[in-house]
């Protein structure tokens, strides 16, 4: 049986995401070595739930992204994005959220996504069902993309593929986790990334599988959660989506860059 207390794991993501709330006016952002932001806020949260997540499971392992890892590697492994979507919380936009999720047996054993600024918490446990603020989540499918559709995309995959042949309003929020439990919800009839990482999509994942979505590589290659964990993020280009609407897409999409576009 899994080890996920889910109620435990919302309420830790709400009193760390309530607490970044109030730090926001003494942020003071600085550029890690990779040219991306990180403040005292990302720092002391990831801190506040890497004690709580120890003092309740003292024999699981730990890995952040401010902080890295923890623990013996055969255990159960939370994987935790204290702030997704820094660069919005910086500029002062609202879309950032804390991501806590689970890999047990190599498998996304569920987690949690609060988004703050809208008090919405999402969340999935393995084998039952996705949810927002208590409603289940079962986002339509399509087998056409029509010229109202919202098609999620991440800067790096706007900047690498060939969005200018789909029809449809494409949509960059800038928070990967947000992205994909939006898919989950329907808000974004699919989303398009590319060299994501584990502690990003950790509980997003889960929460997007139990809505029924598909999460598949634009080559054809295999999703396979235990190859995002040994590698820290995905392979490449990838879709989540309801299927039909995924096989849409990976048809339609072509990479047209190659390297790192930001
Ligand atoms: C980033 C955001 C962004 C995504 C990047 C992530 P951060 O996470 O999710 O939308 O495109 O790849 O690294 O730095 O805000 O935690
Ligand atoms: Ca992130
Ligand atoms: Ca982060």
């Amino acid at each position: 049986m899994s080890a996920l207390d889910i109620e435990f794991v919302k309420a830790l993501a709400r009193e760390a995401g309530d607490r970044a709330l109030t730090m926001l006016s003494a942020m003071q952002p600085e550029y890690k070595a990779d040219g991306s932001y990180v403040t005292h806020i990302d720092r002391q949260t990831e801190e506040l739930i890497r004690e709580r997540i120890a003092e309740r499971y003292p024999d699981h392992s730990f890995q952040g992204e401010e902080y890295g890892r923890f623990g013996d590697p055969s255990r159960p492994l939370w994987c935790v994005d204290p702030i997704d979507g820094t660069t919005n919380m910086v500029y002062g936009l609202t879309h950032w959220c804390v991501s806590i999720g689970l890999i047990e047996g190599g498998e996304a054993a569920g987690g949690a996504v609060y988004i703050p600024n809208t008090n919405e918490m999402y969340w999935a446990v393995r084998g039952e069902g996705a949810y927002c603020n208590g409603v289940r989540l079962a986002p339509p499918d399509r087998t056409a993309i029509h010229g109202e559709d919202t098609l999620g995309m991440t800067s790096s995959s706007v900047k690498t593929l060939n969005p200018w042949v789909l029809e449809g309003r494409i949509r960059c929020i800038g928070s990967i986790a947000i992205e994909f439990v939006y898919t989950a919800h329907g808000r974004l009839c699919s989303h398009v990334g590319c060299h994501e990482g584990i502690n990003d999509l950790a509980a997003s994942l889960c929460i997007c599988t139990e809505a029924g979505c598909v999460v598949e590589y634009l080559d054809g290659s295999e999703f396979s959660i235990q190859d995002m964990v040994a590698r820290g993020k995905t392979r490449g280009h990838f879709v989540v989506a309801p299927p039909e609407f995924a096989r849409v897409l990976r048809s339609r999409l072509k990479v047209t860059q190659t390297g790192s576009a930001a």
